[in-house]
């Protein structure tokens, strides 16, 4: 196995949290991510590369150690399963909720309950849990308008402000999970890089327990 580290990154809001909080744990990116096509970058570090991915992209990347760290959002990894991967950071960015949602002061109808969401894994797990009957239909963006074109009865999102579901006539119901951002480790390079990940995973644990002290929740 390589000494070096390939750190995967989620693009899109989480890399734009990432970046600052990777600056306090002493990892930059040796050019401006947002300036080229490149995917693959170098950092100050010699030994630490950095690829920036789709969120959803990254713990597959993980998992099957073509990177050996990652950064995920917990919504991401709830999908996607657990298996290959250690969680030991909660980086504790781009905080937000796991819900379902539907009309505003609609009762949910039917027996089987129509629900449309990206997440189809959560959404099955979720209900079967309630002991719901739920047939849950994948989509790719904009759920918050499935209620209503009557495709779903409700949907499973991401929730933070609660602006897009206000405007769109909806309502949030209830927590399937809370959200932030976690660093994930292929299990294999958590055994065989220990001397090299050990550090790295230190010196991000100390930045975000900076953080916390200086802005305590
Ligand atoms: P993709 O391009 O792969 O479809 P995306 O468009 O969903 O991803 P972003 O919206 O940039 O990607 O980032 C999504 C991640 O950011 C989520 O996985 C979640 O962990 C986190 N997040 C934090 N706040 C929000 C929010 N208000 N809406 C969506 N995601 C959020
Ligand atoms: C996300 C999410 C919700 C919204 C939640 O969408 O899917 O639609 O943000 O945030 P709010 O509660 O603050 O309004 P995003 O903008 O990422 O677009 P997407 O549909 O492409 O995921």
């Amino acid at each position: 196995m390589s000494k070096q580290l390939i750190l995967a990154l989620s693009k899109g809001r989480i890399l734009d949290e990432t970046l600052p909080l990777l600056a306090e744990a002493g990892i930059t990116p040796a050019e401006d991510l947002g300036a080229s096509r490149k995917l693959l970058f170098e950092t100050n570090l010699p030994d630490v590369k950095l690829v920036v991915i789709r969120a959803t992209d990254v713990p597959t990347y993980v998992q099957l150690g073509a990177a050996d760290v990652g950064v995920a959002g917990k919504d991401v990894l709830l999908e996607h399963g657990a298996e290959g991967l250690y969680e030991p950071l909660d980086l504790e960015i781009a905080a937000c909720k796991l819900m379902t949602a539907g009309i505003r002061g609609a009762e949910p109808a039917r027996a089987r309950r129509r629900v449309a969401t990206k997440f189809v894994n959560v959404a099955k797990r979720y209900y079967a849990e309630q002991g719901i009957q739920a047939e849950v239909i994948k989509l790719y963006g904009a759920m918050e308008l499935a209620p209503l074109m009557n495709l779903a009865d409700e949907i499973v999102d991401i929730v933070d402000t609660g602006n897009t579901l206000r405007a769109n006539g909806m309502e949030p119901r209830e927590l399937i999970a809370p959200v932030t951002t976690r660093l994930v480790v292929n299990k294999a390079a958590m055994t065989m890089k220990h001397e090299r990940l050990k550090p790295l995973i230190a010196r991000l644990r100390e930045a975000v327990e900076r953080r916390r002290v200086q802005a305590p929740a």
